[in-house]
């Protein structure tokens, strides 16, 4: 607990997140937007009175793509992941409210956020929203060009999914633990809170591209390339990526039954994995989609261009990789891609 005004601050916020995704007209959707920043902005100042914000600036990245996306790495207390945290998510809030995004990942967007504010901060998550106290509300600011609203938003929605990313591989890290404790019911929680991130990762990979494709191909994705920076950029760079990764392949080598062995000796555990690996897949698959809409069937600024794939290509790879992988764990298993992926293999 980091104290009773930041557990009240916190509830409060993550009530209001709560009720963010229910509004379906744009107005209120938006007011409710604006309601959800206002309360992250005071959560902030509440934290920020413990102990002011570190300054990343000054701090050495540990790659381009950490340089390009504005994140550092570094041991935290408690306090200062929740300000930090809650400094991405109060970012986000303030650019949503003018981001065109689709009202179901608006509904797994702010559901990621909620579970890090609850996360992050250890207050108990509310009941109701009906509880929550209005909270003052900026007017929306103006005079900032869209081109610099694009530019923004493509990190902001990065700095969401990276956010997303290390509080996923800390709750699966966690529902490994409690597994080789024997504690399912814990692991059980852990398992779901993973889930509500994964699933959340899809939709702020989609906040981040909810700009022109044409200002992406002619601008964005020249600063991802040299001569802007030193290598070109790639996905495959996040290191909050590769530590969830990491999470998910020590959680399956403790729970590496296949779907039917382990929903006979333990039925809620098979669900849960089954629902964390579906949303794994998802992502895999959305990412493609995404892709295309932006770039086509043009080779990615990180690939050669004499490879043997496009952008499109390699991620539908790695998705049917995934599903593969997955194929006996989940209930509804893609077993054609698993036969052909095995197939390949041996041959
Ligand atoms: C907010 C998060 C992300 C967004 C918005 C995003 C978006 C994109 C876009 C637009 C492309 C096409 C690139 C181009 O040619 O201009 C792409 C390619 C790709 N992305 Fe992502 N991506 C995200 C995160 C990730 C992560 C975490 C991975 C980790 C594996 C990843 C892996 C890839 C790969 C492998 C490609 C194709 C080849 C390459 O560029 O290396 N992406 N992504």
């Amino acid at each position: 607990m980091l104290g009773p005004r930041v557990d009240a601050e916190a509830k409060r916020t993550a009530c209001v997140l709560a009720g963010v995704a229910t509004h379906a007209r744009p107005i209120e959707r938006s007011l409710a937007l604006r309601q959800a920043a206002a309360a992250a902005c005071e959560l902030v100042a509440s934290l920020s009175d413990l102990a002011p914000a570190v300054a990343g600036e000054g701090m050495p990245a540990e790659s381009t793509s950490q340089s390009f996306f504005r994140v550092r790495e570094r041991e935290l207390s408690d306090q200062q992941a929740a300000l930090h945290g809650l400094l991405v998510i109060h970012r986000a809030l303030e650019d949503l409210c003018d981001a065109p995004l689709s009202g179901a990942d608006l509904a797994l967007e702010v559901a990621g956020m909620r579970q890090s504010v609850i996360d992050l901060t250890g207050a108990s998550p509310g009941v109701g929203r009906d509880v929550v106290p209005p909270v003052a509300v900026p007017e929306p600011g103006t005079g900032v060009s869209l081109e610099s609203v694009w530019s923004a938003r493509w990190l902001i929605g990065h700095q969401v999914h990276v956010l997303f990313n290390v509080c996923a591989a800390v709750a699966v890290a966690d529902a490994t633990g409690h597994l080789r404790h024997g504690d399912s019911d814990a692991a059980l929680r852990r398992l779901g809170d993973a889930t509500v991130y994964v699933r959340g990762f899809p939709a702020a990979m989609v906040h981040a591209s909810t700009i022109p494709a044409d200002y992406y191909r002619a601008a964005i994705r020249q600063s991802m390339a040299p001569p802007s920076v030193d290598i070109p950029l790639s996905g495959r760079q996040h290191r909050g990526y590769k530590l969830f990764r990491a999470a998910m392949r020590d959680l399956l080598s403790v729970v590496p039954d296949s779907y039917e062995h382990l929903a006979a000796r333990a039925p809620k555990l098979a669900e849960a994995r089954g629902t964390l690996l579906e949303a794994d897949i998802v992502d895999g698959e959305r990412h493609v989609t995404l892709a295309y809409s932006m770039v086509h069937l043009d080779r990615s600024i990180a690939q050669k261009p004499e490879g043997p794939d496009n952008a499109v290509a390699e991620l539908r790879l790695m998705r049917h990789r995934r599903a593969a992988q997955y194929a006996s764990l989940i209930r509804f298993g893609d077993h054609y891609i698993a036969d052909a992926v095995a197939q390949l293999r041996h041959s």
